[in-house]
């Protein structure tokens, strides 16, 4: 079953196609990828799954029910997870607090319950502050767990936004360029804590991401936009030798930049220079990943059948 499908999703702004008729699928377990230069509409495609922009056109479908009108707190609460470009925490909390807010949606409880019932309170509470803490654990992040968040370098913050996304228990999770302001080694330890996340709480995801080893070492398939229209799709290898991916990042055509992928045999692919260096695949391969789960979804079609207009 799809977790996620985008159908023909297209929204303008003004005189501007910022997203152009695209067609995504994401299958449970999965992680899926979306690349793409500055600009091309991955944060907008976000914004149009999660609810904060309505779209010109298409729709959304989760768990193979439309939610293209859902409004972002409903689809939150129905196991929608989601981060940020540019990190969205209260600076001023600590990385506990901020988790514990971050469980709004699952509290349990509201004003009237807080007044009456203090002792049913003090417990959830109690249960809300342990799973914060399984959360701080679970990404390495115990020893900030009463830390102002304001003064965390920018990875930290990344992966503590993680977190907080985790926190609502979500079954699908979109992360907006979660190896931002990370280095080579906090980038690959993500990858390992993304593959561990699926492990342990069987969430699946849609990444967007520029570093190309993260794509490579966690991503089951990926999707690459460009200027809004969908430019290629597939695995990551067949995707970052993609002549026009190769043009589309380099800024030319895909003639020249054909041209500089043709190397000799023992030199690496001039592609390879100009996305990042290759890493070691750390991701079980797309069937090994379901069969240990041991789901019998569907294997993808690859290409994908031409799906139906809605
Ligand atoms: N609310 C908006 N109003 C007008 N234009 C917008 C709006 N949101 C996005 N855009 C435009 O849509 C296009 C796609 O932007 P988007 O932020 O989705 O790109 P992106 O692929 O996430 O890029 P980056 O890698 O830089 O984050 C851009 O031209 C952007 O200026
Ligand atoms: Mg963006």
């Amino acid at each position: 079953m799809s977790v996620l499908e985008v159908r023909d999703l297209t929204i303008r702004f003004g005189g501007l196609t910022a997203i152009d008729g695209l067609n995504l699928r994401v299958d449970e377990w999965e992680i899926v990828g979306l690349m793409g230069p500055n600009g091309a509409g991955k944060t907008t495609a976000f914004n149009c799954i999660t609810g904060f922009y309505k779209p010109t056109r298409g729709r959304v479908y989760y768990q193979d029910r439309d939610v293209t009108k859902v409004p972002p707190h409903r689809k939150a609460a129905l196991g929608i997870g989601r981060t940020f470009q540019n990190v969205g925490m209260v600076k001023s909390e600590t990385a506990l607090e901020n988790l514990l807010t971050a469980q709004h949606t699952r509290a349990g409880y509201g004003a009237p319950q807080a007044i009456v019932g203090l002792g049913t309170v003090r417990q959830r509470e109690k249960e809300l502050t342990a799973h914060a803490e399984a959360i701080l654990d679970l990404l390495g992040l115990a020893d900030i767990r009463d830390r102002r968040i304001g003064g965390l370098p920018y990875g930290t913050l990344k992966l503590l936004e993680l977190g907080c996304a985790l926190a609502t228990d979500p079954q699908l999770l979109l992360l907006d360029e979660p190896s931002s302001g990370m280095g080579p080694e906090e980038s690959d330890e993500l990858g390992e804590r993304l593959l561990n996340l699926r492990q342990e709480l069987g969430v699946t995801m849609l990444l967007i991401e520029h570093h190309v080893p993260l794509v490579t070492a966690v991503c089951d398939y990926v999707y690459v936009l460009n200027f809004g229209k969908l430019l290629a799709e597939g695995d990551p290898d067949h995707v970052r030798n993609h002549p026009e991916v190769v043009a589309a990042y380099l800024g030319g055509e895909a003639p020249e930049a054909l041209a500089q992928t043709e190397t000799p045999d023992d030199e690496p692919p001039a592609d390879e220079a100009a996305l990042a260096k290759p890493v070691k695949r750390t991701s079980a391969p797309r069937k090994t990943a379901q069969a240990k789960k041991a789901t019998k979804a569907a294997p993808r079609r690859r290409p994908p059948a031409k799906k139906e207009a809605s």
